[in-house]
């Protein structure tokens, strides 16, 4: 199964990258655009890395408000990791196993509950990838979402397609990558394109409220060609 390498890193997966820069600016965003929200879907939580780091920007900012945030990922692993860390966190962490695909049928709780939010962070490149890089059967993941639970804000975190790589640069990116996280990926074919997802958020009447853009350093390259955007949508 494609998730293999995530089941291999389940028990790691935060202490490898809790503190990048990327979580830090991503948790300030949903402090930011859903401090006040009461329900939340993340799809892809791995192993509950993005809602820690939410969890420690609403305590230092003093925010009690309940909220309650239901989280998908499929490696069984990750979710057992996530329903632990759950026990420590203020919020109402609720961890499933499940794809993009079953977000809505998951749990009744998700499908009578409305959602003020919905986060997906580093993950839409993966089910590009399972969807053998057609951007369509993507946005149709996405959009079975939005046309039922109509969040109010969306947050998407992409690791950013790059073009422009030689045949060794791409080998070489891939091999680095290896190294830095366990695989590696084609820039210029494996991620998604922000253009065509902005496109497809806007035809579907959400607009850009925020935009940010992360570098992530690379052995050897520079600059490097690894990085991700943090697009936070609302519905118009
Ligand atoms: C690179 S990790 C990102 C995890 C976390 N969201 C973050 O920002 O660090 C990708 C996660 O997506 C999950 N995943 C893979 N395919 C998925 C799918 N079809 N639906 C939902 N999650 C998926 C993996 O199990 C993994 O935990």
């Amino acid at each position: 199964m494609v998730n293999d390498k995530f089941e291999k890193v389940a028990d790691s997966y935060s202490k490898m990258f809790y503190y990048s820069p990327y979580y830090m600016l991503l948790a300030e965003l949903l402090e930011k655009y859903l401090g006040q929200a009461c329900h939340v879907l993340e799809i892809g939580i791995a192993d509950g890395i993005v809602a820690m780091a939410w969890e420690r920007v609403r305590q230092e900012s003093g925010n009690k408000r309940p909220l309650t945030y239901f989280g998908l990922d499929p490696v069984e692993r990750m979710v057992e990791v996530a329903r632990e860390r759950s026990d420590t966190m203020n919020i109402k962490f609720l961890p499933s196993v499940g794809t993009i695909s079953e977000a809505i049928q998951i749990s009744q709780l998700v499908r009578d509950t409305p959602l003020d939010g919905l986060i997906i962070s580093r993950v839409l490149h993966e089910i590009f990838i399972q969807h053998d890089l057609d951007h369509e059967k993507l946005f149709f993941d996405i959009k079975r979402i939005l046309d039922r639970k109509h969040p109010k804000i969306v947050v998407l975190g992409i690791v950013n397609r790059f073009i422009g790589l030689t045949k060794d640069e791409t080998e070489r990116f891939i091999s680095e990558q290896i190294k830095e996280i366990g695989h590696g990926h084609d820039p210029a074919k494996e991620y998604v394109d922000q253009s065509l997802l902005d496109e497809f958020m806007i035809k579907n009447q959400y607009k850009i409220v925020d935009q940010k853009k992360i570098s992530q350093p690379l052995n050897g390259f520079d600059p490097s060609p690894w990085g991700e955007t943090l697009t936070v949508y609302e519905l118009s």
